[in-house]
């Protein structure tokens, strides 16, 4: 990741609150409903690639998910998150660093039952960058595990953060991860911003081909 990036976000979770961020959710209920499709057990690991300061995390471990961990190359994410969950946080697996970086992940080298990625994968938008994620996610997951890939729709917003993104939809994501994943259910969402303008996601959940 580019130095200018890891700026980026340090700045973007030190200046806003997550309230204030165009992509916050009161609930991640699509993202809990994706992964309640999946039919795994309470103590398979999930992990929430770019997690930020999202309310996933607590949706999980009020399901009872037992092994989570968050990945964000911002801290003061992850601090937000931390800060919010108390005494809760010390059974999650909190991690900072660049998911494109291969010894970001290498504690958890194929053990990822569910690789989830909201509003992270879109900012990749040349060649070389998506090569790097998907040699991180091939590295990190489960060979049975799979991925929840949620990203701004064909027709969804052109910038996010204020920065350019790639939008996709599922079709564009099987050929992003390559030949080693196929998508085996795909739907959109509209993502209503606080300040109420609407965001076209679309989503796929992939599995190992
Ligand atoms: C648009 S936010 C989405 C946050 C969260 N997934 C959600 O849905 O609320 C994108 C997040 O990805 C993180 N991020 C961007 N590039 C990253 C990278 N290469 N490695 C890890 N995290 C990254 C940012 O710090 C930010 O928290």
């Amino acid at each position: 990741m580019a130095a200018d990036s890891l700026a980026h976000w340090t700045s973007v979770w030190t200046s806003k609150r997550p309230e204030e961020t165009s992509w916050f959710e009161e609930r991640s209920d699509e993202s809990l409903r994706a992964v309640e499709r999946l039919g795994i057990g309470p103590d398979a690991t999930v992990l929430d690639v770019g997690g930020g300061a999202s309310r996933f995390v607590d949706g999980l471990l009020e399901r009872g998910h037992t092994n989570v961990a968050v990945l964000d190359v911002a801290a003061p994410a992850l601090d937000a998150a931390k800060a919010r969950l108390g005494a809760r946080a010390s059974v999650v697996r909190w991690i900072v660093g660049d998911a494109l970086e291969p010894s970001t992940l290498s504690a958890l080298a194929g053990t990822v039952d569910v690789w989830h990625d909201r509003a992270m994968f879109h900012f990749l938008t040349d060649e070389p960058a998506i090569a790097r994620y998907r040699a991180a996610l091939d590295r990190a997951l489960a060979p049975t595990g799979r991925v929840i890939l949620a990203t701004f729709a064909p027709d969804g917003p052109e910038k996010c953060s204020n920065l350019p993104v790639s939008r996709h939809d599922a079709a564009s994501a099987e050929r992003a991860l390559g030949p080693g994943f196929r998508v085996v259910e795909s739907w959109r969402t509209i993502h209503r911003t606080p300040w109420g303008s609407e965001q076209r996601f679309a989503w796929s959940i992939l599995a190992r081909s």
